[in-house]
């Protein structure tokens, strides 16, 4: 006789930021993942915390239901509710956490607080995700608008940071890079298409010397703002005639500092898995250039596939299985932190 496996059905939620988002995951596998972007922020070219929390407040339900819809899954067939418990913004949390909470509630299933973060890179292990799962020990590099941390992971939920941002994270910088060019925020997909047509040796900026695996991404900004100024003061038409050269050697540069300290971090841990995570992780240049790296030096790469870079609830829903199957839950003292080590 089939030994008959229990269903595990897991809703993700995910409220860190500026988007709302709602997974269902069945087993390994993602049955819906729905995400509502919030359009209000971009007249203000970057995330009003305020309207973030009330765009969230609006969204939840609807997000929800359309995930729930999309999987044809009712609430009382969850076998868990999985939310983002931090980093991120309080007031945002603070809705998806208190949606989370009502749930598990009333429908008397665990509530399991995940890691953003965590989450990006166990993204990696939804089972469509990026092809096969990795293998532990991987060193897992995640870039994203808030945060650049190039992590040592031993196990799912054993993760030692190794190196982080001192500053701005690379998400940041081609935030920040665009604005400066007039582009639309989030700037990091305009560079990333203004980029393809472009010279990346164009025009050189500087790499800077950072410590140990450590990150640095405020001075890129300030260079290519001076360098800018510079050139549209002997030409005020110098940013519209070599806008995808500019927009190549910054994503360059970017890579450049991306990759020097990923291929510190082989040369000192000896560990030649990378996986790569967040929002910038989306980006062709940087996937191609890390791909080509990987061929030449022998290393396995794990890149997700687009839908599971960005924000998502998918990657919630993952985590919160992961947890799950190891028994790691949470209870309604859950409060949302906004600064949450790894
Ligand atoms: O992970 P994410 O969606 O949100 C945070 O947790 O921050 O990352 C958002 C960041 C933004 O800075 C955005 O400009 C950047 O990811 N981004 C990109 C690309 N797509 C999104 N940066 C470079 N190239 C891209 N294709
Ligand atoms: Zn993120």
């Amino acid at each position: 006789m089939n030994k008959i496996k229990k269903d595990i059905l897991i809703l993700g939620i995910e409220s860190s930021c500026d988007e709302t988002a709602a997974a269902v995951l069945h087993n390994g596998r993602i049955v819906a993942n729905i995400i509502s972007n919030q359009e209000v922020h971009r007249q203000y070219g970057g995330v009003v915390p305020e309207l973030a929390s009330r765009a969230h407040q609006q969204n939840i339900v609807p997000t929800v239901d359309a995930a729930l819809r999309k999987a044809k899954v009712s609430p009382q067939q969850l076998s868990a509710v999985g939310v983002t418990a931090g980093p991120g913004l309080q007031g945002a949390l603070l809705v998806g956490l208190s949606f989370a909470k009502s749930m598990s509630m009333a429908l008397g299933i665990p509530l399991i607080g995940v890691h953003h973060m965590q989450a990006h890179i166990l993204a990696n292990f939804i089972e469509d995700a990026s092809g096969q799962a990795p293998q532990f020990p991987f060193l897992a590099l995640t870039v994203s608008g808030g945060h650049t941390q190039l992590v040592l992971v031993r196990d799912y939920f054993e993760m030692e940071l190794l190196g982080q941002t001192l500053d701005d994270a690379v998400g940041e910088a081609f935030d920040k890079t665009a604005q400066i060019l007039g582009l639309p925020y989030p700037g990091g997909p305009e560079i990333d298409r203004l980029a393809q047509q472009g010279n990346p040796h164009a025009f050189r900026f500087p790499i800077p010397k950072v410590e140990g695996l450590d990150f640095s991404f405020s001075g890129l900004k300030t260079s290519v703002l001076y360098f800018l100024r510079k050139k549209q003061n002997e030409d005020p038409e110098f940013i519209r005639k070599h806008l995808v050269d500019i927009a190549a050697s910054v994503q360059y540069t970017i890579i450049e500092i991306l990759t020097g300290k990923i291929q510190k971090a082989v040369s000192q841990t000896g560990i030649k898995r990378l996986v790569l995570g967040g929002g910038v992780s989306a980006n062709r240049g940087l996937r191609s250039r890390l791909a080509q790296l990987a061929t030449s030096k022998g290393w396995e790469l794990h890149v997700p596939r687009f839908e599971y870079t960005g924000d998502n609830a998918a990657m919630i829903a993952i985590t919160a299985y992961l947890k799950y199957q190891k028994g790691i839950f949470d209870d309604l003292r859950l409060v949302p932190k906004a600064r949450w080590q790894l």
